[in-house]
């Protein structure tokens, strides 16, 4: 029997999936879904956050048969056919990008507080992000960035 579960909007299956295999090394090994990122692989930097029925988890730490069922989001299933999501435009438009290896994780994690909470504080936002590690970028763009998306997405959703 194989894994199934709907990725990115879209029903998939994966066979043959052996009781050790991770979420993370499904989707990039088996899927070739390189978006999510490893960085630590042990759940302690946030790089391959993706959200599994709306709430954010470390996919390196979550048994690939955990998901049977379930639906996954991952970075590449946010943006539209011809637009970035707002949060990813932000995330460039604040500069919230340096080398870019944290930020697939940081944006899951964004959408999935501005899912849950349209109008958060920054310190709401800090505390959604505490899981997510960033080495480059000192935080600040990266609030400001989830700030601008959210005031964003909060207009498109009045117009
Ligand atoms: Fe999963 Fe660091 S790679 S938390
Ligand atoms: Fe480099 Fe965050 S932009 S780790």
């Amino acid at each position: 029997m194989g894994l199934q579960f709907v990725l990115n909007g879209r029903k998939m299956s994966v066979l043959n999936v052996e009781g050790h295999e991770t979420l993370l090394s499904v989707l990039r090994d088996r899927l070739g879904l390189l978006g999510t990122k490893e960085g630590c692989g042990v759940g302690e930097c946030g790089a391959c956050t993706v959200l599994i029925n709306g709430e954010p988890v470390n996919a390196c730490l979550t048994n690939a048969w955990k998901i049977h069922g379930k639906e996954i989001l991952t970075i590449e299933g946010l943006a539209s056919k011809d637009r970035l999501h707002p949060i990813q435009e932000a995330f460039v438009d604040k500069g919230a990008i340096q080398c870019g290896y944290c930020t697939p994780g940081m944006i899951m994690s964004a959408y999935a507080l501005l899912k849950r909470n349209p109008n958060p504080t920054k310190d709401e936002i800090k505390t959604a992000l505490a899981g997510n590690l960033c080495r480059c970028t000192g935080y600040k763009h990266i609030l400001d960035a989830v700030h601008s998306a959210a005031l964003e997405m909060s207009q498109d959703s009045d117009d």
